[in-house]
């Protein structure tokens, strides 16, 4: 037996590092200001938890690399994902510590900071791009600061995590193997859209036959039915989809969304449970992202006004306009467009239900 000396706390979280961590750069240049220790620790664990996100990624990343994922450890991806939901509730809560500090008291020590800045967490550049937010979909004044502030070793740790696949091409190459549909004898595809073709028609007549809208309010409705129409026509051309896949409005496969199109319709079904849960994660996950950048530029917006940031961006404005284009599972929201009605939705035969039941279903 390994002989081991009874561990002590303090020893094992190494408290004596992180606790002589917080050198305030206020006191090397006169009187310490009372709230940089706030800055100092609200970053630091900002940065923590960013470690634990990575950790959590990677495991999972790890896991959709295989070509082949168990169902035992979906369920391991799904509870890490709920994980980092719960995590990044704590981060944007965060915040509302860190806007205790007034603009004024920031101003005690905010330009010894210079030209330190949030550009710099190579941890959250990891995050967005372990997540799949790549280098292109960057405008080009994101581009610009993507990098540019970060020393060599960062830039090349952070070029090397860029050549691997993100949690984003990985979920779609799952989705893409995604056997259900096309069971022999079984056209998932044609009934759904013979269904949606009625579902339009009845649509059509329901808008020119409404008393209450005048000539344009019904060219207007009608309008909107076209469009939509195309969408969902777009969804089974190939060519038409490549477009749009080449303009950048879409990211996600043809192949892949139908997938997720079909567990999204079909989520009763238990086998459909758990990538159910996993895309609802995703959602999750791209939805808090985008709350936190904007409580992040809302509450630069309180601290700075106008003032460009420390990293030289024009502020509260750059950050706003990142928000919206930073958002890597977009595609997932935009699945609601294809979903019909649950009354309308193509019956399952019997075998795919079997294939799609739990075990004692099957031997009924
Ligand atoms: C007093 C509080 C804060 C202010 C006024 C502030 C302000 C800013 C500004 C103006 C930028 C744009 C870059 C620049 O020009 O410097 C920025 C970027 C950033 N900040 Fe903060 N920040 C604050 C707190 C935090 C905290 C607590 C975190 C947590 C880690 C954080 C993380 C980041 C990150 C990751 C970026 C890069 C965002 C991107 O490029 O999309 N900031 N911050």
């Amino acid at each position: 037996m390994i002989e081991k000396q009874p561990l002590y706390y303090p020893d094992y979280l190494q408290l004596n590092k992180i606790l002589n961590a917080q050198d305030c750069e206020s006191a090397k240049f006169g009187e310490q200001a009372h709230d940089e220790t706030l800055f100092i620790i609200t970053h630091q664990t900002y940065e923590l938890w960013f470690k634990q996100i990575i950790h959590e990624l990677d495991s999972m990343i790890h896991i959709f690399k295989e070509n082949f994922v168990a169902e035992e450890s979906l369920h391991t991806i799904v509870s890490r994902l709920k994980r980092v939901v719960e995590i990044q509730k704590i981060l944007i809560e965060q915040i509302r510590v860190m806007e205790t500090m007034t603009p004024l008291d920031f101003m005690d020590f905010r330009d010894y900071l210079l030209p330190a800045s949030g550009f710099q967490s190579l941890q959250f550049r990891f995050v967005e791009v372990k997540l799949g937010l790549k280098s292109e979909y960057r405008t080009p004044m994101e581009k610009k600061f993507f990098n540019s502030r970060l020393n060599e070793v960062d830039k090349k740790a952070l070029a090397d995590v860029e050549k691997q696949p993100g949690l984003f091409s990985l979920v779609e190459r799952w989705l893409e193997r995604m056997p259900f549909t096309d069971i022999e004898g079984f056209d998932y595809w044609h009934k759904f859209q013979q269904i949606v073709i009625g579902m339009f028609q009845r649509d059509r007549v329901t808008i020119e036959n409404n008393p209450f809208l005048n000539q344009e309010l019904k060219a207007l409705e009608l309008n909107n039915l076209v469009q939509t129409q195309h969408s969902f026509d777009v969804l089974f051309n190939d060519e038409e989809y490549d477009k749009i896949l080449k303009t950048g409005q879409r990211r996600l496969s043809r192949k892949a969304t139908l997938a997720a199109v079909f567990i999204l319709l079909n989520r009763d079904e238990p086998i459909l449970s758990l990538p159910f849960d996993l895309l609802q994660s995703l959602i999750d996950i791209d939805e808090l992202f985008t709350t936190w950048r904007y409580r992040h530029a809302i509450m630069a917006h309180r601290l700075l006004g106008s003032k460009i940031g420390t990293g030289g961006s024009s502020g509260h404005e750059y950050l706003k306009k990142t928000t919206e284009n930073s958002r890597v599972f977009l595609d997932f929201f935009n699945l609601a467009t294809f979903l019909i009605p649950k009354s309308l939705r193509p019956e399952l035969p019997e075998t795919l239900k079997r294939e799609l039941g739990f075990g004692f279903y099957k031997n009924r």
